[in-house]
Order: structure tokens, then sequence, then C-alpha cells
């Protein structure tokens, strides 16, 4: 394992997927741990990320110069490499002097470990108030910039690197090449991490933590529950039963990939329960969006616990239900607590938010793994592509896309709006670009218009494209005006008591992605 320190602000993770990228395993640890601890993990090597903090700043996090001196390979990032530099005798000053952004970098050692075969003058992003200007004792000065004279430093002997600028973020032209050359030349590791080799490891994991038990595994039809439960059936077979609950809240053609594309895929023991009635019945007139999501939470959880009890009901004595298989994934480990426990992750990751007070242990295999990586190991595992690059889609489905009461017309309704607009997305190439584009369904709304020959008086139907990184935050997507017109035209032409298409044009915040 390699291990990245995290100083702060996000840089971490973006690091810690850069490593595996360059097929090297890699974990996120606080810069809290003690070096002891960070030691005992055997790791071949360790690197110090970014952080927000100034190394003279009161507070601003430190480091026990026995990190350096345990022989194991380390290289510093940005505010890794000015804590290297300070602990280890070189000079930073405090010059006030910030450089910010795309830099040109002059690599004064074409031929040094950490930049052979990079060109002599490269585009790297910086982001410090301090500069290094003397390198510690045993170290070479490979680049620097205008600002900065020590940009990056290498001892070879020690196996000790450092540079100012983040090499993790694409504007630096040559940043992963830099990286894999620490990983590869400067720290001697082989790239052995493969979707394979995950598959492999996990495999014999989930069979060893399984053994003869049982599994359970609730299905959203959403990626992750999807990979997780391809992986485990893979383990363990039919010891694992998957639960669907149709909640007539999906969109075209959802359940029916679910019940057959993936077990298909897979020939995974699916066991469907059809809710439909149960849910309309639950959400007859009601209107407010969080009454209409605390219903469907709670009617989730009644069944699944019900299809759970039949599940377990069935199964003999000597081999017990005692696991249920979770899509957790790394960037929620991390989030809540640095992978130190399994005790405080977020309990709305779970398919529609399961009680906490389930008796089960849990089996996660993709709680290492980022998101690109989970669809990664979806496809190695023969997944569909509609599956494995599917947009987000929320727990409480189109139950929060019609404004007003959910009924069995105005699903049917949506749906039909909703396929027009993910087929004419498709067939533009925009499913990669756009987020995910919700398609709203104003039923408390109605406005005047002209069809054929008569007057119409229908609803209106809004498009929510959005580009975003992470769903904290979006942006609307400037979509072509031509696809638009084609989704307009469509629906209102197909979809019956719909006569207006409008565009949302809100980002988030103000406003969120969903709108309910
Ligand atoms: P908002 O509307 O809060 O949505 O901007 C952010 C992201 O979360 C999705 N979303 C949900 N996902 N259960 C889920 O599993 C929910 O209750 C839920 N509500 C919103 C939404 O689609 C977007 O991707």
């Amino acid at each position: 394992v390699v291990l990245v320190v995290d100083f702060g602000a996000q840089y971490a993770q973006l690091i810690a997927r850069r490593v595996r990228e360059a097929r090297v395993y890699s974990e996120i640890v606080p810069s809290t741990m003690p070096v002891a601890e960070m030691l005992a993990k055997n790791p071949k090597a360790i690197i110090l990320s970014g952080g927000p903090s100034s190394v003279y700043a009161e507070g601003a996090p430190r480091l026990d110069r026995s990190l350096f001196e345990a022989g194991v390979p380390v290289f510093g990032m940005c505010y890794g490499f000015q804590l290297m530099a300070t602990t280890l005798g070189g000079t930073v000053d405090n010059t006030g002097a910030r450089e910010y952004g795309r830099t040109p970098l002059a690599v004064s050692r074409p031929g040094s470990t950490l930049f052979e075969g990079t060109p002599a003058e490269q585009s790297v992003w910086m982001s410090h108030g301090d500069a290094c200007s003397a390198a510690p004792e045993g170290f070479t000065v490979s680049a620097s910039t205008d600002v900065v004279p020590v940009a990056a430093f290498e001892n070879d002997e020690k196996r000790l690197y450092g540079v100012q600028y983040h090499p993790e973020v694409l504007h630096s032209t040559h940043g992963q090449q830099v990286l894999e050359h620490f990983l590869y030349r400067g720290a001697g590791i082989e790239p052995s991490w493969t979707m394979g080799s995950i598959i492999e490891e996990q495999i014999a994991a989930i069979r060893e933590q399984v053994g003869n038990k049982r599994a359970i595994c609730g299905l959203s039809g959403g990626v992750d529950s999807a990979v997780a439960a391809a992986l485990v059936q893979k383990a363990i077979g039919d010891q694992l039963t998957c639960v669907y609950v149709d909640h007539g809240l999906m969109r075209k053609g959802e359940s029916e990939q679910v019940e057959k594309d993936f077990v298909a895929a897979t020939g995974v023991q699916l066991k469907v329960v059809d809710a439909q009635e149960r849910f309309l019945a639950a959400l007859a007139g009601v209107s407010e969006p969080e009454a209409k999501r605390k219903i469907i939470g709670r009617e989730f959880i009644r069944v699944f616990e019900q299809a759970q009890a039949e599940i377990v009901a069935e199964a003999p004595n000597d081999h017990p239900v005692a696991f249920l298989v979770q899509g957790t994934l790394y960037p929620d480990i991390v989030e809540s607590g640095g992978g130190t426990g399994t005790a405080n992750i977020k309990s709305h990751h779970n398919v529609g938010g399961l009680p906490d007070d389930i008796e089960f242990e849990l089996v996660e295999p993709l709680r290492q793994l980022f998101k690109d990586e989970v669809r990664m190991v979806g496809s190695e595992l023969g997944l569909p592509d509609e599956i494995v690059h599917r947009q987000p889609f929320p727990g409480p489905g189109l139950g929060i896309r019609i404004v007003g009461e959910v009924t069995k017309d105005r699903l049917d309704l949506l749906r039909e709006a909703d396929a027009i607009a993910r087929e004419e997305l498709t067939a533009a190439g925009l499913d990669r670009e756009i987020w995910q584009c919700p398609v709203v369904l104003l039923a408390d709304v109605r406005s005047v218009g002209v069809q054929g020959d008569g007057r119409t008086y229908g609803h209106p139907i809004v498009l929510r494209p959005v580009s975003s990184e992470d769903a904290m935050t979006a942006d609307w997507t400037r979509m072509p005006y031509d696809v638009l017109a084609r989704i307009s035209t469509r629906i209102t032409n197909e979809v019956a008591d719909v006569n207006r298409v409008v565009l949302d044009v809100t980002s988030k915040p103000p406003g969120t992605i969903e709108w309910e």
C-alpha cells in the first residue's frame, strides 16, 4: 500500500486516485495519525498531500521527523513539500508572494528520477504563499519557477522527493508521469493494482467472511448496489439472494433492466417484490415533498424487511442468513472518519435508507473503491453499459419529480416524457457530459396552448440538465439548442396532456438538483 497523508482541503482523494491510475493501491490517512501507526501499515511509499495552511501558521499540521528516517520513500507535494523542507533543515521563506494557477516550470535536471523523459519546460499547477529557497542537505534541486528557486528536490540515496506544485491536477501537464516516476523509479514499486486483481482479492475476502452462511442484498437499480451484488454473486453464488423492491416510481425500462439484464449478466437469485399498489396507496393525496420522501422511505423499509424475513424463513437452519451486502464506496468511508472503522458510515448511503438496527453483519466489497473504479469492476464483471454508466437517480424516484400528488396516470405520463429526453440525450452523445437530467412534471400547474385547431390546457415538463462533480454543487448544462428543440417537439407531440417544455437554468446553490 501507498499511504497518502491528508493535510486537508480535498487534495488527498485526488492523489489517491492518481496513484491507483498508476496501478498502485493507495489509502488515505489523516495527518494526525502517529508516524508509528503509519509505518505499522508497512507502506511501500508515503505521499504528503497539499493543504490549506502555511507551514508558519500557528497550529499548522506537522509531521514527526522519524517519518523521513524510516527508510520508506516519501513524496511531498505543495504543503507536504514545504513541511518536508522545513523538517529536514531546508529554508522556506514566508515571502507573502503568492503563486497561483498555471505556471511554467523550468526543469534543471531533465534526467532526474522524477523528471526523466519530460520536457525542460512544462506547465504546472501552483497554489502557495511561502517559497522554498534552499533545499535540505543531501537534496538536489531539479526544477524552479520565476517565483520559487526550489520547486522540486530529490534525494535518491534516502529516496525522498518533493515538488512545490500539484502534480495530481490535470493542469500539471506531466504530473501523472512525475508521480509514476516517483512510484516506479523512486520507490521501486511494481504496478499491479488492476481491476482483475481487485476482483480476485475481493472474491477471496468475501468467501472468507461469509463462509457457508447466506447473504442478502437490496438492489436499487443504481451502479453501486449492482456491482456489489455482482461481485458477491461471483464469490458465493446462490448463497446470495438479491431483493428488488419495485415501488412503481422507477423510470421506463428500469425495472426490466434489473429483472432481466442484471439477472442475465450475473445469474443472481432475485426476489422481486411488486409493491406498486402499496406505494401508490400510501402516497395518495400527498403533495408536500418531505411528506412524500418520508412515506416512500418508510414503505421501502417495511417491504424490504418483509422480503428479508421471508428469505430468512426459507433458509435451512444450518445456513443462516447473516450478511447484508452494501455498495458503500471509499469516499463515504473517508468522509466519515478516514477509514478508521465501519461504525460511522453515513446511514443515508444505504439502499433506500435501510434502518440502522438491522441485525446483519455488513459485506462491503466496494469500500476501497472510487466510483470510476466501481464502474470498471462492473464492466469487467460483464454488467451491461446501461447499468454501469447509469446516471444518479434518487431513491424516492419519480415520486419526487412530480410536483403535486403522485398518481399512476401522472407517473406514466412522466415516464414517457423522461424516456424521450433520455433517448435524445443519448442519441446526441451527451450522457457522459451531463451529470444527470431530471425530468420534472409540474402536475399542479396548467397553461394554455394551441395544438392542431384547438386550445389545450395542459401541464409543463421541466428539463433539468446539470453538470457536476459530486452533486454537492452543480451548474445547469449549456446544452445544444437543437437537442433541446428535438426533446421539446417530441414531448409535446407524443405525450398527451403536456403542452409546454421549459428549461431550468438554475445552478446549485441556490437550487437543488431535484425539484423536491
Ligand atoms: P439534490 O436534489 O439534493 O440532489 O441537489 C443531490 C443528488 O442526490 C440525489 N438525491 C437522492 N438520492 N436518495 C438518493 O439516493 C434521495 O432521497 C435523494 N434525493 C436526491 C439527486 O438525484 C442528486 O444526484
